[in-house]
């Protein structure tokens, strides 16, 4: 049992989080193969059906981005548009991601007292990545919510994010039960 962890940070080099995180996962390789979509495809093109392979050879999926504009980066909805397709995730014979954990690790740069319903963005981030769990629901996926930092901006100490990381792991860890 392994799960894949899809990366879709923009630039890995100008990151701390989902650097930490990559690095914390990568000493981690009996649980996870972690695949940046930034250094597999530096020109952008993502190749399909390499992806569903990839996808397909792993029991468990993880997108892993930092939030953008309350959403994610370009190159993961460029990975659910391209690689989520009629006849592998939905329609007929799409049954690809049928019962398999999904999972979603994002990071925040706001602090998690401002993404509520009373905060100061009138969400949660719960609220916010529904439309990944709807996408996941429609293709019959079993999705298992996410893992989250929250606060990037807000210049977490070392070890806080050192921790963060290895509860991330956890969090994989969980996923593979
Ligand atoms: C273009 C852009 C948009 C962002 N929008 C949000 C946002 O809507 N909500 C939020 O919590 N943080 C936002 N941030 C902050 C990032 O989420 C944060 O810097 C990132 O998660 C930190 O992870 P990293 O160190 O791996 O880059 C934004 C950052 C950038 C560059």
């Amino acid at each position: 049992m392994k799960a894949l962890i899809v990366v879709g940070h923009p630039d890995l080099s100008g990151s701390i989080i989902n650097r930490h995180w990559v690095d914390a996962l990568r000493r981690h390789d009996e649980l996870c193969d972690v695949h940046v979509l930034a250094d597999e495809y530096p020109d952008g093109r993502i190749d399909a059906a390499r992806e569903r392979g990839i996808v397909d050879a792993h029991d468990v999926l993880v997108l892993q981005f930092p939030v953008y504009w309350f959403n994610c980066p370009p190159v993961v909805k460029q990975w659910l548009d391209e690689v989520l397709t009629d006849g592998w995730a939905y329609g007929a014979g799409g049954n690809a991601l049928q019962g398999k954990p999904v999972a979603l690790a994002v990071s925040a740069g706001i602090a998690q007292s401002d993404y509520s319903p009373q905060g100061r963005y009138g969400h949660s981030l719960q609220e916010l990545l529904t439309p990944f769990e709807t996408t996941f629901s429609y293709c019959h996926a079993d999705y298992r919510s996410f893992f989250a930092l929250y606060g990037a901006e807000h210049d977490p100490s070392e070890d806080e994010v050192a921790r963060n990381a290895e509860e991330y792991v956890g969090f994989v860890k969980d996923l593979l039960r």
